[in-house]
């Protein structure tokens, strides 16, 4: 779909259902998973990772295109069991599970338990021990050093994510020690927001080493191996998009020399990812509800802004902060530069400084660009109680409102009301 298509959709979606709203384009997600696959020659399965876009309509559309999912949560995992997955097909990653977490989703069949600590791995095996079962799980390994060229580093340093390299040995050790579960595998998720195809090469290879020496410490045959993506997602004006197929020619003759160890015949290697899969094929509306003149400023004050798109604020984990990219749904020649920001009473409720759009007049919308991943559910939507925006999405030519619920009620059961006779009244 071209991107004058695209905004027809965008200006119907505002109009049909008003703004703030996210609209995610199922099929710029389906030819990303095409062009991946396609890439990397179908030598890795594609898990998506939910947490950067948990809408239960797209984990429903998500069924039978990627091949598996990862949750960092009990909510997550539940949210995807009711999107119809089959828990064999989950895993379940997240550096602070909590015990009843562990034990629903031991429980629940899930298909990899993606150990963090012993501490996870001790609870893990007492569940499933006392069920019956013999849980498979995957350890989470911190790699001493993330190339440079990663917006975020998982590892390398003092982390809370994963056993630090030097103490895996010994972790495997006790792991495969235990019988309630079954080691079936590593895990290593170092970092992300990588738009450079030699640092994501780099991150691969050396993933690739420590799965070898670590299998071979332990003399483990493994049958699934789990490489964090890393691919990162041009979101900036002036940033060049990451070459894939660069990305692939390198490392898939790596994969074949890794292949080749009878350890590895029967290894599904498994690239986890979210951002790339989605965050392109997503764009978020907002209104113009008030324009402002200030010292020589125009300041487009819109209806939706930090609330329901934090990360576009420049507040999750930007360094500079820079603008989305972002247009004037309807076109027309850029001529104005404008300050957007949202309806929030905080300076820090910007969704662009000095941005170059077309002139705006009140009620024309903004469409925010890459903003199919880590928008809603990086937000806080509470702050400072506006509506909730909505989610739509265009599948095969039509749009859906595929909005999620949330409680916006004042009325709360259980807090006596001033003229009750709760403790406020007698104050
Ligand atoms: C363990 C794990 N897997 C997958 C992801 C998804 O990363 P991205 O959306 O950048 O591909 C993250 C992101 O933080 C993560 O921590």
């Amino acid at each position: 779909m071209n991107a004058a298509d695209r905004d027809t959709w965008l200006a119907a979606a505002a109009e049909q259902f008003g703004t703030p709203s996210f609209v995610y384009f199922t099929e710029a997600i389906a030819e990303r998973i095409a062009a991946l696959r396609h890439a990397l020659d179908d030598q890795l399965a594609l898990s998506f990772a939910v947490k950067c876009n948990p809408n239960p309509a797209l984990l429903k559309w998500m069924v039978g295109r990627v091949d598996l999912l990862d949750v960092s949560s009990i909510g997550e995992f539940r949210l995807a069991l009711q999107a119809g997955w089959d828990p064999a097909l989950v895993s379940f990653t997240g550096p602070g599970k909590r015990e009843f977490e562990i034990r629903e989703a031991v429980l629940g069949g899930v298909g990899l338990l993606v150990l963090e600590s012993l501490r996870e791995a001790g609870i893990a095996d007492e569940v499933a021990r006392a069920a019956g079962r013999v849980q498979r799980v995957l350890l989470r390994i911190a790699p001493d050093s993330v190339p440079r060229g990663f917006g975020d580093q998982m590892a390398g340093r003092p982390s809370p994510f994963g056993i630090d390299l030097p103490d895996a040995r010994e972790a495997l050790e006790q792991i495969v020690a235990m019988p309630g579960l079954r080691l079936a595998g590593l895990h290593i998720y170092s970092g992300t927001q990588c738009l450079k195809p030699d640092a994501i090469v780099e991150n691969y290879r050396g993933f690739l080493s420590i799965f070898a020496d670590l299998c071979e410490a332990v003399d483990l045959a493994p049958d699934s191996l789990v490489l964090g993506s890393g691919l990162g997602v041009a979101y900036h004006e002036g940033d060049t998009p990451l070459p894939l197929e660069a990305v692939a020619s390198a490392i898939l003759p790596d994969i074949a020399s890794f292949r080749a160890d009878p350890r590895f015949a029967h290894t599904r290697l498994k690239l986890e990812l979210g951002r790339y899969l989605v965050a392109e094929a997503g764009y978020f509306l907002v209104r113009v509800v008030s324009l402002k003149q200030s010292r020589g400023v125009s300041i487009a004050i819109c209806d939706g802004g930090m609330n329901n798109h934090l990360p576009a604020s420049g507040h999750f984990g930007m360094v500079i902060r820079r603008n989305y990219k972002m247009h004037r749904v309807g076109g027309g020649a850029e001529t104005g530069t404008y300050d957007v920001t949202g309806p929030l009473c905080t300076s820090i409720d910007r969704l662009a400084g000095g941005v170059v759009l077309p002139t705006l007049s009140e009620g024309d919308v903004i469409a925010v660009h890459n903003s199919g991943a880590y928008g809603l559910t990086a937000s806080p939507i509470h702050f400072i109680g506006h509506a909730p925006p909505a989610e739509l999405m265009v599948v095969d030519g039509a749009l859906h409102d595929v909005s999620r619920f949330f409680e916006t009620t004042t009325a709360w059961p259980g807090v006596p009301s001033p003229e009750g006779q709760g403790a406020l009244a007698t104050a």
